[in-house]
C-alpha cells in the first residue's frame, strides 16, 4: 500500500481520509476502552473492525460526513479520529467530532491539533459560517481542548448522556468565522495554518 498524502498537517499530528482497511487496526476497539468511552453514547455498544467498517462506509457513502485518520507524524501511528458532520450548506455550520483512541496518547496537545485542523477545514476548505460540538459537561479535558481551539460555551442540555449508570448534562460549544479569524493566529499550528492556506 502507498503512505497516503497528508491532507491537513499540524506541528505534531496530520490528518487524511479514514478508510475502510482502518477499521481492521486499533481503531476497531478503541470504543470498548471504558475510559475513551467514559462518556460516549458510542461506548453503550460493543465495537469490532465489522462495525466500525460499516460506520466508515455510512459516514463515505453521506454527502454530510466527512470523517479523517488522525496520525501521529513522527511514528506514522493512527492514534485518532474527527471529522465533520451534518454539514448544512444552507445555514452553513456543521458538527465537529473527535476521539484520539489511543490514551498514550492524551494529554500532549494532539487532541487541540486534530481539533483545530478540522476547525480550519470547515472555515478555509469548506467555508462553512459555524462550527458546533456537544460535549458532556464533565470531560474536562475535551472542553479544555475546545476552549483551547477557540470554541465558546452556548448552552446546555440537561440529562443529555446516559452513561455509567447515570445521566449527564452536555454543553453545546461552537465557534463562528470571524472568532475563527481571531484566535488562529495564536494556536502553536499557526505557521503551519499559513503554509497550507496562504491569504
Ligand atoms: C478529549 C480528547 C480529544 C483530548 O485529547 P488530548 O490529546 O488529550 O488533548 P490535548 O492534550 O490537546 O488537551 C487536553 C487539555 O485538557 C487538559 N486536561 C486533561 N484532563 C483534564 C482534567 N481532568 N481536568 C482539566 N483539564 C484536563 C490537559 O491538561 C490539556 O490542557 P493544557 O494543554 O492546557 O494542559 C481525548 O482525550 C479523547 O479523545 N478522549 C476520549 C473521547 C472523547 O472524550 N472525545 C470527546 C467527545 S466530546
Amino acid at each position: 500500500m502507498t503512505t497516503p498524502i497528508p491532507f491537513l498537517e499540524g506541528n505534531q499530528v496530520h490528518v487524511r481520509g479514514l478508510s475502510v482497511e482502518d477499521a481492521a487496526g486499533p481503531m476497531g476497539q478503541w470504543t470498548n476502552d471504558r475510559e475513551v468511552s467514559r462518556t460516549l453514547y458510542r461506548g453503550a455498544f460493543p465495537s469490532d473492525a465489522g462495525t466500525v467498517a460499516k460506520e466508515i462506509e455510512a459516514s463515505r457513502a453521506s454527502a454530510a460526513d466527512i470523517e479523517f485518520a488522525v496520525i501521529e507524524t513522527e511514528s506514522g501511528r493512527h492514534v485518532g479520529v474527527a471529522g465533520i458532520h451534518g454539514l448544512n450548506w444552507v445555514a452553513r455550520h456543521c458538527e465537529f467530532r473527535i476521539l484520539m483512541g489511543e490514551r498514550d496518547v492524551w494529554g500532549q496537545g494532539y487532541g487541540t491539533e486534530a481539533t483545530q485542523l478540522m476547525v480550519v477545514y470547515a472555515f478555509e476548505v469548506l467555508n462553512m459560517a459555524k462550527v458546533w460540538l456537544g460535549v458532556v459537561k464533565d470531560n474536562a479535558g475535551a472542553v479544555r481542548c475546545y476552549e483551547k481551539a477557540g470554541f465558546v460555551r452556548e448552552g446546555e442540555l440537561r440529562n443529555e448522556v446516559y452513561r455509567n449508570s447515570r445521566y449527564y448534562d452536555v454543553i453545546r460549544m461552537s465557534i463562528l468565522r470571524d472568532e475563527y479569524d481571531q484566535v488562529k493566529a495564536e494556536w502553536t499550528i499557526a505557521d503551519k495554518i499559513r503554509e497550507q492556506f496562504p491569504q
